[in-house]
């Protein structure tokens, strides 16, 4: 890392992670995929900006220079297959509690993946994993994108109105010092990962339940409400003919009165 300009590891993280960082990549969970044959270890890889950021359902990841934190974790967990999708709300509480240790605002969850503040989406996780023959992990990439401060000229015309920022102003420190806080908290819970020691804290995060919202799915949306989060970091949600549902992955939006 010397010579990059970023900071140092803390000596807490130095062991655990080898850190790289890049001006510019098209998406940093990409270029961890690719060069993971020749990684032994696990690796962070932050850069200052993405050309391809990548966010679920195939969607772009919004990546500026000088606003935003782009960081990707590649992780050998040791995690059986069933346990993969508890990675995303692990690092979902580990994103809140750094930035509540590093700023005065309250970081919410919405299901699964995103943390909201004021209701604004100011953070995306995205997990991918490569599985071997028997669908165990060879690696996973957790990637992470936060937006740190508005960026210069505003958020595009698709996200205005849904994505907001940690700070309304820039904060030069804010980038290291929440890039490791993150890792060092992920690395606090990965450990108990599949005894789900998180959950007590992404249920409290958790901005759903008791909301109205939709349900996106195959093509529809349907109304249902958000009435909790079970052992697994299901969503449960009850339709308005009184069905219950618990929803494992897919999407959901907030409905507005
Ligand atoms: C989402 O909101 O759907 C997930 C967004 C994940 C964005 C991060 S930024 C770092 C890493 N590299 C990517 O291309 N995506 C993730």
């Amino acid at each position: 890392m010397s010579g990059s300009g970023f900071p140092a590891l803390p000596p807490e993280l130095s062991g655990r992670v080898e850190l790289m960082f890049m001006p510019e990549c098209d998406s940093t969970s990409s270029c961890l995929k690719r060069l993971a044959p020749e990684l032994r270890g696990d690796t962070v890889l932050i850069a200052s900006r993405q050309t391809g950021g990548r966010g679920r359902m195939g969607r772009s990841f919004y990546s500026p220079e000088g606003s935003g934190l782009y960081m990707s974790i590649l992780t050998r967990p040791g995690l059986s297959p069933a346990d993969l999708p508890l990675l995303t709300p692990a690092a979902a509480v580990a994103v809140c509690g750094a930035i509540e240790e590093l700023t005065d605002r309250r970081a919410e969850i919405k299901w699964v993946n995103d943390i909201l503040i004021g209701g604004k989406k100011v953070c995306g996780i995205l997990t991918e994993s490569a599985l071997g023959p028997g669908g165990e992990a060879l690696y996973c990439v957790v990637g992470i994108g936060v937006n740190l401060s508005p960026p210069r000229g505003g958020f595009p015309e698709d996200i205005a109105d849904t994505a907001g920022s940690v700070l309304a102003e820039y904060r030069p420190d804010l980038l290291p010092k929440l890039a490791f806080s993150i890792i060092r908290r992920f690395y606090e819970l990965l450990p108990d990962v599949s005894s789900l020691g998180f959950l007590p804290e992404y249920r409290s995060r958790s901005a759903l339940p008791g909301r109205d919202i939709w349900v996106i799915r195959d093509g529809s949306v349907l109304p249902a409400r958000a009435v909790g989060v079970d052992d697994r970091c299901g969503l449960q949600v009850r339709y308005p003919d009184g069905a219950f549902e618990t929803l494992r992955s897919g999407e959901v939006t907030v409905r507005v009165r």
